[in-house]
């Protein structure tokens, strides 16, 4: 490695300053590689953006080269820029959203994804992506849960950590790899009332059984860097926030990367009523362990006068530099600050062939068939379906964090059908506002056809970042045009396309079959009609729970007991934990999802029903597949501790198995108990498995009731 120490010494406090700044992208003008300005209200020094560290959000070989090559021109130390970026899911070929992926629980497509994009962000110019999100996320209101892996702690961390090896590899220096930044430290999934930017509470408890365990996978898995969040934490915002980053991240988790704030963090160190100025935010974050400031500009504007007044020392800030020069050796830049930009590789790879045929096969395993009556599959020899609603003819297919994807790269519903069959395909333009003529048009169409489809859903700019909503029903006039056209007494099929789990009780009750598609990326309708049309069968599984209503948010499934559950021995319903006036379970629960065949388990059965510390328990149960088609099932273990020093969640996904059956076809399917599994957070020993009862459920989704039991004993 060369010596980065020595660079570090060379450089004027300026320079480091600018070194661990990052400028926004936008400011370069089109086609030029000179800054020109943001429209954020900071002020650049010429010298900063001469001599700055990194840029966010530019892409495409040939400008990226360019920018890079001016800036060697104008660097003091000739130190390369660093290109980041929001690829998120997919950089033009684009893949359904994270939380569409999580559906497959499948980690190894999510894996491959993350790889395709790496190397089409590589090709054309990129070093480093803000992906993954690791945050938990359990409220629907909330917009960003679009972006995450879904509520639950053990799948997050296997997707986590399936990003970041699919973007970094072995060797992030190594050809169409990319750095892979986490984000956001930490539980900003749980802003208060789902909206975004807001604050958090979290005992110490619930962050490390909860939340801390995706980031801490990521860590593990080697990411190079990690990303403030942008809310308070307990108090303290978490830009600001030491526990967070230089005890926890650093000292505990030994993460010896880079951190950068999120968007402007740093100076909203003022707007939370944590730092008096400017100069006092850029103190707090670079106490906290924060390298880079991301767009806004204290630490180029205060650090100087800060250390000259012996607020902060120049160790402190050597040290966050030296971190920003390690990630750019580490990634090869020093020797070639292009890396894999190559305009010829970007025509080759972006949004070829073999990445569409990754991207439709991830979209399909991605749905989630929420209801059919028999309808599902489609007969192909339909003469005619009517095709309705918003999204039955529209390319907005990708959801708001697909930045570099284009929307006239992706097919709509009716073109996908008519590429892939001979059947009449009419549609009706949708009704987001209420058009009363259109409706009458759309309900002539379907009484005119034998098969209805009503594609729904939300805008794509409805979910993502600051998309909270107050309501999660499906906006507009939708479920009153649903309305209608169910009142023509017809078998109606309502595909979904939404960024956020949808109160949808209406629909689910009087519809013959729901798909819920997500947004599924560029080749999303294609697999749409593959799913449909029963050229694949539908295995994806919810990885949050849908409400009935708006008010059980935040629902989920691994909530701790109540002193007074349903059905309890010592009360009645009236007084237990309930809602007066809905359901207190949800619409469709964590792990649900049918498939075109049926599948029945059978008991529980244990090895053994006495535990002893080190030793392990076989459960196993038999799966049948029992409808008339092949099919595959996700077979899922869950455990639940009965009584131990603090409370536990009702139950915990521990493991699951997906099985391919025949039909006809029965197979044992069986999981391994260990300690490990029934570990958690104790107040006294750590992380330590107490003795007790334990439950163990193997299901097809979290509501099922059917358990066997063990006790566990040092
Ligand atoms: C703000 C978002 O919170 C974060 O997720 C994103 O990576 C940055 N902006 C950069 O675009």
């Amino acid at each position: 490695m060369r010596d980065l120490r020595n660079i570090v010494e060379q450089m004027s406090i300026k320079d480091k300053m600018a070194e661990i700044t990052q400028l926004c992208g936008s400011g370069y003008g089109e086609d030029e590689n000179v800054f020109m300005g943001i429209d954020y209200q900071f002020e650049l020094a010429q010298h900063m953006v001469d001599n700055v560290g990194s840029v966010l959000g530019i892409s495409g070989a040939g400008r990226v080269k360019a920018i890079q090559k001016k800036h060697l021109e104008t660097s003091a130390h000739k130190i390369p820029l660093l290109f980041m970026h929001d690829i998120i899911h997919g950089y033009k070929t684009i893949f359904p959203s994270p939380l569409a992926m999580s559906c497959t629980w499948q980690p190894g497509l999510v894996k491959v994804s993350a790889e395709i994009a790496a190397k089409e962000a590589a090709v054309s110019g990129l070093h480093l992506t803000f992906s993954p999100m690791c945050d938990l996320a359990r409220d629907a209101r909330w917009g960003r849960v679009v972006e995450t892996s879904g509520e639950d702690v053990y799948l997050n961390a296997l997707y986590a950590k399936a990003y970041v090896e699919g973007y970094q590899g072995n060797d992030v220096s190594s050809r169409y790899k990319i750095a892979s930044c986490l984000k956001h430290f930490a539980a900003y999934g749980i802003a208060e009332g789902g909206r975004d930017y807001h604050t958090t509470e979290a005992s110490e408890y619930s962050l490390r059984e909860y939340h801390f365990p995706a980031y801490k996978a990521a860590v593990d898995a080697g990411a190079k860097m990690v990303m403030t969040s942008f809310n308070a934490l307990n108090g303290i915002p978490s830009t600001g926030n030491q526990w967070l980053f230089q005890d926890v991240l650093r000292k505990e988790w030994g993460f010896a990367g880079t951190v950068i704030s999120d968007c402007t963090a740093i100076v909203e160190l003022i707007h939370h009523g944590f730092a008096a100025d400017e100069a006092e935010a850029a103190k707090k974050a670079i106490d906290a362990g924060v390298d880079i400031e991301m767009v806004s500009n204290t630490y180029y504007n205060h650090v100087q006068r800060l250390i000259e007044n012996g607020k902060l020392t120049e160790a402190q800030i050597d040290e966050a530099v030296y971190r920003v020069l390690v990630m750019k050796e580490e990634l090869g830049l020093f020797d070639n600050p292009y890396k894999d930009a190559d305009e010829g590789l970007e025509k080759q790879y972006v949004l070829c062939d073999s990445h569409r045929q990754a991207a439709r096969e991830i979209a399909r395993e991605s749905m989630v068939l929420l209801k059919n009556d028999g309808v599902l599959p489609l007969e192909k020899n339909a003469e005619k379906i009517a095709l309705l609603g918003p999204f039955a003819d529209s390319r907005q297919m990708l959801d708001s964090w697909s930045v570099c994807g284009e929307e006239k790269d992706c097919i709509t519903l009716k073109e996908a059908f008519l590429e892939k069959t001979d059947i009449k395909c009419v549609s009706a333009p949708g009704i987001m506002k209420y058009e009363e003529t259109r409706i009458e048009e759309a309900v002539k169409l379907a009484e005119s056809s034998d098969v209805i489809i009503l594609a729904l859903g939300e805008d794509p700019l409805m979910s993502g970042e600051s998309n909270s909503r107050m309501d999660i029903a499906l906006p507009g006039y939708q479920e009153l045009f649903a309305e209608r056209i169910f009142s023509l007494g017809k078998s109606v099929i309502v595909v979904l396309y939404n960024g956020r789990p949808l109160a949808i009780p209406n629909i689910a009750k009087k519809a013959s079959a729901v798909l819920e598609a997500w947004f599924p990326g560029t080749e999303g309708n294609r697999a749409v009609c593959d799913v449909l049309l029963g050229d694949h069968s539908p295995g994806g599984r919810l990885t949050m729970s849908f409400p009935y209503a708006v008010g059980q948010c935040p629902i989920y499934y691994d909530r701790y007991s109540s002193g007074r559950p349903a059905k309890d021995v010592y009360h009645s319903d009236r007084f237990s934990l309930r809602y007066m006036d809905g359901q207190s379970v949800p619409l469709y629960p964590f792990g649900y999802g049918l498939t075109y065949t049926q599948f029945k388990y059978g008991d529980v059965i244990l090895s053994k029903h006495l535990m002893k510390k080190n030793e392990t328990i076989m459960a196993s149960c038999v799966i049948k597949n029992v409808g008339e088609r092949q099919g595959t099932e996700t077979v899922q273990l869950y455990l639940r501790d009965m009584a131990g020093s603090l409370v536990r969640p009702i139950r915990m996904l521990k493991g699951f198995e997906r099985v391919t059956l025949k039909e006809g076809e029965e197979r044992e399917v069986r999981f391994m108990i260990g300690e490990e599994m029934l570990k958690f957070h104790t107040l006294e020993t750590g992380f330590a498995a107490e003795q007790g009862k334990f439950r163990v459920y193997i299901a097809r989704d979290a509501s099922v009731e059917e358990y066997a039991e063990f006790e566990f004993f040092y």
